[in-house]
């Protein structure tokens, strides 16, 4: 199977401001090479997670990948999870402010406002339902993947304009 490192839209592409589809075929042929080619486009980054209208498709197909970067140096270690037709349900109201960036925004970063303990559903890539706890930094990832398959990008969660930043005034943090 040819692999693909695919361009990745940019903010105010529409694709980014779409509701993704369901995928109801997790096996098809389609779907196995959209997610080896999401894989191998965000090995070519330093990001955590990618999401399927990244690379132009609008399907609900998300990469979490957290693991230190020079984007995210404190990032904790975990093996890439491909996760079809996600969802969550937050475990407590308690939302924390973090730095987020994107691959689709690049040069900002900014403070978003976040569930930091969820519980996920998704199917694999394989067709198998699975379910985990996900807490902190990792939760944070899955809950940006996931509002780029409802259309939204992180700055939307912004509380105010004074929490962007310029990624450089960020590595100076
Ligand atoms: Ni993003």
């Amino acid at each position: 199977m040819i692999v693909t490192v695919r361009e990745i839209a940019q903010l105010g592409a529409n694709v980014l401001r779409q509701t993704a589809a369901v995928v109801p075929d997790v096996k098809s042929a389609d779907i196995q090479q959209l997610i080896n080619d999401m894989q191998s486009t965000l090995s070519a980054t330093e990001g955590v997670g990618l999401a399927a209208p990244q690379i132009g498709v609008s399907k609900r197909v998300i990469i979490v990948a957290s693991r230190p970067t020079r984007r995210y140096p404190s990032a904790p270690l975990m093996e890439p999870t491909v996760m079809i037709n996600p969802s969550f349900q937050p475990l407590s109201d308690y939302k924390a402010k973090d730095w987020e960036g994107c691959l689709s925004i690049p040069g900002v970063r900014a403070l978003v406002p976040r569930y930091q303990d969820i519980m996920i559903h998704y199917t694999d890539r394989g067709g198998m339902g699975a379910s985990l706890s996900l807490e902190g930094f990792v939760a944070r990832v899955f809950q940006h993947e996931y509002d780029h398959l409802e259309g939204r990008v992180y700055l939307d969660r912004v509380e105010s304009n004074v929490d962007i930043i310029a990624e450089s005034e960020y590595f100076k943090l």
